[in-house]
């Protein structure tokens, strides 16, 4: 049976609808942030307000880039800012909560890392290397992909989180220079998820026990990568930064924040999508042969799961956002989730407003440097699902649940197995 494509939600007011798709989008959101989450859909409905204890939150798409590409009154260095969380963890120069020339620098440095063909190696090397005993692999060793494909052909019923976070912790493996193996994925995962798991929207820093456990989590995660930086060899990621002339402490960094930013997203983005997908009646058209057709709905997953919600500067100099007063030392909180699902709920035969189009992946100089990853991660997830399509079917969600006290919202697990698309 072919899906017939039902969107969701208003497109007048973004509120998420009353249908599968918008219920369990909002259960995931809650079930993450049960107090924040609501705080910022409160704002939703002006483009600037200040909230208390919060910030000064953009809900428009249009003003959140003006700020994000002011780069002379609003930074990620600063009190309220990224740097406040981070510089602390992980030091002082790793992009995240850097700004200028050094910033521009560094990220061209890496910037060969995240070459079509780099992200290509690291995706497939993580699945060839995914062998037996690696979270939700088959015995045979053929790598948590080929596995995830082969059980739903054979009509077993998978968890797609598990798989997804399997993938994802092997793939972070590669970075830090280690073997995924079962143990080595499972502590990279929650060595990350130990450490996000910290933040929240209403305090602006961690507190200094949390620091000291954060920085001893980070440690143990990248012992590895410093071996292999110091090792040399260019076939681990470590080792091609030196080569790209990286310091170690600023290898050792950027390993840092790719563990940080690059694992909960996609966690959090792949089983979203194909929830959605299903409870949208996309499946079939998100996993046929037709490229186009594949990104679009992609794209118009990350505008509504929008897997990093919002996204935080510190006031550099007095200005104003969106007409509203703000003040030096001020926090703005650019809430990503309300900018980007303003225009209601998924639908990919929707032409997207210029201003939100990618904003889901930030802009100006912060751009997310890891959206090719991020983009093959996902097709290659996909291409393992459609392989295991056939006959007319596709596959179909079962029992679900979602994450509670996570950073980025997610499932926790997401049953799926053939069947006929609804
Ligand atoms: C669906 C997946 C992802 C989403 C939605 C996402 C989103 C974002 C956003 C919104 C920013 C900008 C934040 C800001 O300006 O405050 C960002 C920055 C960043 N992302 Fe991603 N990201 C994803 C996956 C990844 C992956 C897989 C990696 C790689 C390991 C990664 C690495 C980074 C880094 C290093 C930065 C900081 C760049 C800088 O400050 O110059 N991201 N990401």
């Amino acid at each position: 049976m072919v899906d017939g494509g039902r969107a969701g939600g208003d497109a007048r007011t973004g509120d998420p609808g009353t249908g599968a798709e918008g219920v369990w989008e909002e259960r995931v959101q809650r079930a993450a942030h049960p107090l924040a989450y609501p705080a910022l859909r409160s704002a939703r409905r002006r483009p600037v307000v200040r909230v208390p204890r919060i910030g000064v939150v953009v809900s428009d798409a249009a003003i959140a880039r003006e700020v994000l590409l002011d780069l002379d009154h609003f930074s990620k260095v600063g009190p309220g800012a990224p740097s406040d969380l981070w510089t602390p963890v992980l030091g002082p120069s790793v992009l995240l909560n850097m700004e200028g020339a050094e910033h521009a620098a560094l990220r061209r440095a890496l910037g060969p890392l995240f070459s079509p063909r780099a992200v290509r190696e690291l995706v497939s090397g993580a699945d060839v290397a995914g062998g037996a005993g690696t979270p939700g692999a088959g015995a045979d060793g053929g790598g948590v992909l080929p596995d995830l494909t082969r059980r739903l052909a054979a009509g077993e019923k998978v968890d797609l989180a598990a798989a997804v976070t399997a993938q994802a912790g092997a793939v972070i493996c590669g970075m830090v220079g280690l073997p995924p193996t079962d143990d080595a994925v499972r502590s990279a995962m929650s060595a990350a998820r130990t450490i996000t798991g910290m933040v929240r929207l209403h305090r602006h820093g961690l507190t200094r026990s949390q620091v000291v456990r954060a920085r001893a989590v980070l440690e143990r995660l990248t012992a590895p990568a410093r071996v292999a930086y110091r090792a040399g060899d260019p076939a681990t990621v470590p080792g091609r930064m030196r080569d790209l002339g990286l310091s170690e402490r600023e290898a050792m960094g950027a390993v840092g924040a790719f563990v940080l930013t690059g694992t909960e997203t996609i966690q959090s983005l792949v089983p979203r999508l194909v929830a959605i997908a299903h409870d949208t009646g996309w499946t079939t058209r998100l996993l046929a042969d037709d490229a186009a057709l594949r990104r679009r709905a992609v794209e118009e997953g990350l505008r509504v799961t929008v897997p990093t919600p919002a996204m935080l500067r510190s006031v550099r100099a007095d200005a104003t956002v969106g007409g509203l007063p703000v003040a030096a030392g001020e926090r703005v909180v650019i809430a990503t989730v309300n900018c980007c699902r303003a225009a209601g709920g998924f639908d990919p035969d929707r032409p997207v407003d210029p201003a939100v189009r990618h904003l889901w992946f930030g802009a100006g100089p912060h751009f997310c440097l890891g959206m090719p990853l991020a983009m093959a991660q996902v097709d290659a997830v996909l291409d393992a699902l459609a392989a295991a399509a056939s006959d007319g079917r596709v596959p179909v969600v079962g029992r679900r649940r979602a994450a509670r006290g996570v950073l980025v919202p997610a499932y926790r697990s997401l049953e799926l197995s053939l069947g006929e698309s609804a």
